[in-house]
């Protein structure tokens, strides 16, 4: 069965290293807010037989950008899986490489909604076969999903890589926060058996979102990786990086799933101290270091 890669408006490089990769057609869209601002997309063919009967592979982030936000990128998504649904594809993948919401996975205060949980659910019922996301946020909250294959794309490994090929030494991986430490523990397995783990405490104010953190840790002449999730006001990075450097780490690098590095977050974390900021092409941004063509080619194989 053919497979095609449409290409979404906010993973056009991606996207197109994807299809690169696989050798397969990859077809682009084209986008427009109405005036009144509704989203408008088309998948950019003329002749809709090329979709039916086609395995359909889309791939769109649907992260915050200059001149579009996550709800109407999540919007496009929506409209690319009905359009190839609607024109018979046999099979839909989607991937998201960076998901909105994921971080609204639970309560934090009465009245809120889990949003996360609902938002994948309605991706689901547009009716896809097949979904890839990346370093999901809270993962559990893909464990209620009906479609045939739900995969959370693991960077960890691409990420380290990375990171060993600057030449790092005595290297400790610091989580910022305790929901944090699972997943440094498993980063840190990439750069050795018996490479540190160590942790700061954390508290974020639920009603202004201000952040404290304290700890001391013994980093003296250390190569430091701070590893998160995503990295967005760079608030929870910069204060780790402080207190790193107050530690006496000799290199600092802070580094991250997801970049969206938004305000001024590059400047507090690069002021903090840190020696540079390292991200993966998730979302597009000049600390996208690290591509994700490969670790997606591997589920997808
Ligand atoms: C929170 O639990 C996440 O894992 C990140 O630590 C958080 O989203 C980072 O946000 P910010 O960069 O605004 O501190």
């Amino acid at each position: 069965m053919e497979k095609i890669i449409i290409v979404g408006p906010a993973s056009q490089i991606l996207g197109v290293r994807i299809a690169q990769e696989l050798g397969i057609k990859s077809i682009n869209t084209e986008t427009k807010s109405f005036p009144d601002g509704e989203t408008y997309l088309r998948i950019n063919i003329e002749d809709e037989t090329l979709i039916q009967d086609k395995e359909i592979i889309i791939v769109q982030s649907t992260g915050p950008e200059a001149n579009s936000n996550q709800n109407a990128r999540l919007f496009e998504l929506f409209m690319m899986i009905n359009a190839v649904k609607r024109m018979g594809a046999s099979k839909i993948s989607v991937i998201i490489p960076y998901l909105a919401y994921a971080r609204q996975d639970k309560i934090f205060r009465p009245g809120e909604s889990k949003f996360a949980e609902v938002l994948l659910g309605f991706i689901d019922a547009l009716g896809i076969d097949e979904l890839y996301v990346v370093d999901l946020h809270a993962p559990q909250v893909l464990e209620s999903l009906q479609c045939s294959k739900v995969i959370n794309i693991d960077s960890m490994k691409i990420l380290a890589d990375y990171l060993l090929s600057l030449g790092l030494e005595d290297i400790v991986v610091v989580a910022p926060d305790k929901g944090a430490i699972e997943r440094s523990a498993m980063f840190a397995r990439h750069f050795g058996e018996d490479v540190p783990v160590e942790v700061f405490e954390k508290h974020r104010d639920v009603k202004t979102g201000e952040i404290t953190m304290s700890g001391k840790l013994s980093l003296k002449n250390k190569d430091v990786v701070i590893a998160d999730d995503i990295i967005a006001t760079g608030g929870t990075m910069a204060n780790a990086i402080k207190l790193v450097k107050d530690s006496g780490a000799r290199k600092i690098y802070a580094v991250a799933t997801h970049g969206l590095l938004l305000q001024q977050a590059k400047y507090r974390i690069l002021n903090a101290g840190a020696d540079d900021i390292i991200t993966t092409d998730s979302l597009n941004n000049e600390t996208s270091k690290v591509s994700l063509v490969k670790a997606i080619i591997d589920y997808l194989k």
